[in-house]
């Protein structure tokens, strides 16, 4: 198999993580390395005996000889770099969100179609084995026709969380708190699986922890999907302490459960789909994701979400915080 090469633009948290799999995974190869702090590239660089890193992002999209970047940078970054790489013919793996703005995720996935280039986005949520098993329940008709949804994810920061990386407390930089950061992994799941938009929603958003902040830390809304199927939904990360995630869909025919802490399980009562795996086994979710954005690029193969499916989620999120707002929109 031909090895794709990737550079690497933002060596923080996550992308610290992703290196490990990167290593782990057969046909990639992380080749150049960006971060405003030099040190962080150099540390993730001397993982892959690379010596010369980058500081400006646009200097190294100009001269790598990668086909494809890997973006883990704040938020508000995420639109200029897609742009840049996609002027410059590459394809594109992004963490989630795929932008802060609606109109410049659009303008992206746009200007990757015209280009030929594919864009994928991590919401590797899609691909941990249990959580994509219950969404594979939804969408083949297994439980029935679903009489609602709830979903609750309780998670647990603290004052690090903004000390090490401030922009998450800046809403222009993060463009939002718990609900675009961590609630939009399993908001996209509720999108993936139904197939709907939001039709109607009531929200709030609160500074339960954090009131020196910009952003919220606890949002919760009563949706109402576009078929609609009546979803409560909470995400926090003002918890004391981390508490398992749990989407429940309550059908027809049966109920079915998926749970997080440490590891997911998935449970169905009344209905007993059958087992989905995707792909083959992997160290992580992600490590399945970056293979198929690896597939994506050599054989056509599409990423389980492209950057089309990532709008749907940035459209969502956009219209449960005008909810919150008390703006008057009618619908996505
Ligand atoms: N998929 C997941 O489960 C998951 C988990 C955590 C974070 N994320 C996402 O990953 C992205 C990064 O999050 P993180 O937690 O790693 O953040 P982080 O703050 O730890 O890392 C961001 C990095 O970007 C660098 N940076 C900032 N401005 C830059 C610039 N102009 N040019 C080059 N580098 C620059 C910073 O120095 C830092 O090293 C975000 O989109 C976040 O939502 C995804």
């Amino acid at each position: 198999m031909r090895r794709v090469r990737i550079a690497v633009i933002g060596c923080g948290d996550i992308a610290g993580d992703m290196m490990t799999v990167f290593k782990l995974t057969c046909g990639v190869s992380a080749v150049d390395f960006c971060d405003a702090d030099e040190k962080r590239a150099q540390k993730q660089a001397a993982r892959f005996g690379v010596r010369k890193v980058y500081t400006d992002f646009n200097e190294m999209i100009e001269k790598t000889e990668a086909e494809a970047v890997y973006i883990a940078l704040p938020h508000f970054l995420h639109y200029p770099v897609m742009k840049k790489a996609l002027e410059h013919g590459k394809h594109i793996l992004c963490e989630k969100p795929i932008t802060i703005r609606t109109g410049d995720a659009l303008e992206i996935v746009a200007l990757a179609k015209e280009r030929g280039l594919k864009i994928a986005v991590n919401y590797q949520y899609r691909y941990d084995a249990n959580c994509h098993r219950l969404a594979k329940a939804v969408m083949n008709g297994d439980l029935g026709r679903i009489l609602f949804i709830r979903c609750l994810m309780p998670w647990s920061r603290d004052e690090s969380y903004f000390t090490k990386s401030p922009w998450h407390a800046s809403l222009e930089k993060s463009g939002g708190g718990t609900l675009i950061t961590q609630g939009s992994h399993l908001l996209d799941i509720i999108l993936w699986m139904t197939g709907c938009g939001i039709r109607s929603a009531k929200a709030i958003c609160r500074q339960l922890k954090f009131p020196q902040t910009e952003v919220e830390d606890f949002c919760s809304a009563e949706i109402i999907l576009e078929n609609g199927t009546p979803v409560q939904f909470t995400c926090t990360m003002a918890v004391p302490i981390e508490k398992e995630i749990r989407l429940e869909v309550f059908g027809e025919k049966g109920y079915g459960a998926y749970t997080k802490l440490k590891g997911s399980r998935v449970k169905f009562h009344g209905v007993r789909p059958p087992g989905y795996g995707y792909g083959k086994p992997a160290v992580h979710a992600v490590q399945k994701s970056l293979r198929d954005f690896r597939d994506s690029i050599l054989s056509g193969k599409e990423h389980l979400c492209p950057g089309s499916e990532a709008v749907r989620v940035l459209k969502a999120v956009d219209f449960i915080y005008s909810r919150a707002k008390g703006e008057n929109n009618e619908g996505i």
